[in-house]
């Protein structure tokens, strides 16, 4: 089997339902997925939901239910659907309780025990539940409100709870150098460049060995460790491998080697160094490879923080969705956050863009082409007569998005790759301005220039269709139906070829377009 493009999301928390923070993650993830697969290549993507630990089950248990229970009828509910809300195309879904999963956790468990990674042993530290991580003091900060006085964890702006345990405990700190070298070797490992140096100044300063099981004598929600039974594994240890037991570690050799090693690994920016320290160092001990890449996103904040499902300040994705569609939810978090970095979310931005750049500017671009086409070729696609230059620059242009979104895409810099693609956008609705079909077409003298200026502008929008395929499924589809269905599935028009010029034949049928991007009623 030849190797897949490999893309992952984390697997989220069943403490609630999601927020837009998880929706975002998850449509980057499949915007990149999608882009590789119109690219030509075969892929892949994973998502799940992470349902063990304290945090979860102290959840469940302050809503009267157990955590079984309770993470049944979140994920049927809640994180299911969303994927359906924003369209997310996923190959597969794992759930950390599933009988595949834990089967291979413990598998992996033995295998480092046997390899000598593992030891038993005792510690005392500041726990916060929320992160399900041990805090250093230097990630903790001075707590106001209620915890006023005391120390709280930076992220969750909650008091950490004192630990005392014995438990197993992984060698990490005997990883330290092989993950420099790791980092060193590979610059692209973990991106963008400010993560990575946040990664690297982490490890250099010195790793811990890192406690992997829980004693059952407080909480007895998770996977047991298979050679101990009086102690469950550490939620993160069990979340981490979801990556490696979903396709197929321990059970199906094949189906992991045409995956493994991930392409990319996106995750937001608070969970980078189990992704970019811990995670890496497991595959090293059990003798695999890490994952090509770790992309650590930055956040969506309300009022300068985090927007987070424990603070209470998320928004619904559907709350978007039912008035703005999928495809500009989608497009709206790629094109307006600089992917790596921290972004606000407005109804005003949002709307404002919707407007603006869907609705006036692509859409618009859509439905008068084709309206134009129908009205004057009798919905022909007409015939290209001499190229002038400005026919020449639409064709440069076009070329020149294409090349600059797929350099763009192979540094996951979507925002940049759509920007890329909008100066098309930009170029076609200038060129039809200037070129005037509607004056042209007044006269049978300059009937050949009208049908030069429409197949140009035609095959601009087929150009466009595959460029933003990945990002606006939906209203790419339907364009593609209206403009493009003769030379076969959208899907199978490939993005490096799709700037090459003069793609759609003259005499070929187009039929009607509805509005890609229909205007919303103010709220
Ligand atoms: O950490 N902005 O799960 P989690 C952007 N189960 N992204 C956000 C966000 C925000 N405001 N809020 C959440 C966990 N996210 C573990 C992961 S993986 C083996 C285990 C997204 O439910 C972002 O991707 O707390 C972040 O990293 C993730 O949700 C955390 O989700
Ligand atoms: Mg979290």
């Amino acid at each position: 089997m030849p190797k897949s493009f490999y893309v992952t999301t984390p697997i989220f928390y069943v403490n609630d339902a999601p927020h837009i923070g998880h929706a975002y993650t998850e449509v980057a993830a499949d915007v990149i997925t999608r882009w590789h697969r119109q690219r030509g290549d075969s892929s892949f993507l994973l998502t799940g939901t992470d349902e063990h630990g304290e945090k979860v089950l102290r959840t469940a248990l302050g809503n009267n239910t157990d955590p079984k229970a309770w993470t049944d009828r979140l994920v049927k509910d809640s994180w299911l659907p969303l994927l359906e809300t924003i369209d997310v195309d996923n190959q597969d879904f794992i759930r950390t309780t599933e009988e595949r999963h834990k089967v291979a956790v413990q598998k992996f468990l033995k295998q480092l025990l046997d390899a000598g990674h593992i030891y038993q042993g005792s510690f005392e530290g500041n726990y916060c539940v929320g992160c399900e991580e041990y805090k250093n003091e230097s990630d903790l900060i001075d707590g106001s409100g209620e915890f006023e006085g005391q120390r709280v964890c930076a992220i969750h702006s909650k008091p950490v709870e004192q630990l005392n345990e014995n438990n197993y405990f992984f060698k990490l700190s005997h990883f330290q150098d092989r993950l420099l070298e790791h980092y060193e070797k590979n610059p692209t490992f973990v991106q963008p460049e400010s993560a990575r140096n946040e990664v690297v100044s982490f490890v250099r300063s010195g790793l811990s060995d890192l406690s992997i099981s829980r004693s059952k004598e407080r909480f007895d929600w998770g996977i047991d460790i298979p050679w101990d039974t009086s102690h469950i594994t550490y939620v993160w240890f069990d979340a981490l491998l979801n990556y490696i037991t979903a396709i197929g570690y321990g059970t199906d050799e094949e189906k992991l080697h045409s995956l493994w090693p991930a392409d990319v690994q996106v995750v937001g920016k608070d969970i980078l160094r189990f992704h970019a320290v811990i995670w890496p160092a497991m595959l090293m001990a059990a003798g695999m490879e890490p994952p090509k890449q770790v992309f650590g996103h930055g956040w969506l904040l309300v009022g300068g923080e985090k927007m987070s499902k424990s603070k209470l300040t998320g928004i619904a994705p559907n709350e978007i969705t039912d008035v703005f569609g999928s495809d500009a939810f989608r497009y709206y978090f790629m094109k307006a956050i600089g992917f790596g970095s921290d972004g606000s979310f407005s109804w005003e931005d949002l709307s404002a863009r919707y407007t603006a750049e869907l609705a006036n500017g692509f859409g618009n671009l859509a439905s008068r082409t084709v309206a134009m086409v129908a009205r004057y070729f009798d919905s022909d696609i007409p015939q290209a007569n001499e190229y002038q230059p400005a026919d020449k620059q639409v064709q440069e242009v076009a070329a020149q998005a294409v090349s600059g979104a797929e350099a763009a895409m192979d540094r996951v810099a979507i925002h940049e790759a759509i920007a890329s693609t909008w100066k098309l956008v930009d170029e076609l609705n200038n060129y039809i301005t200037t070129q005037e079909p509607w004056v042209l077409a007044k006269e049978e003298s300059t009937r050949e220039r009208l049908g030069t200026v429409l197949y140009t502008s035609i095959e601009g929008l087929r150009v466009l269709a595959v460029l933003l395929a990945p990002v606006m499924p939906k209203a790419c589809e339907k364009l593609w139906a209206a403009i493009g269905s003769a030379l076969g599935e959208l899907s199978n028009q490939s993005i490096s070829e799709a700037g090459v010029w003069g793609q759609l034949t003259a005499g070929t049928k187009i039929s009607e377009l509805e509005a890609l991007f229909p205007r919303v009623e103010e709220k």
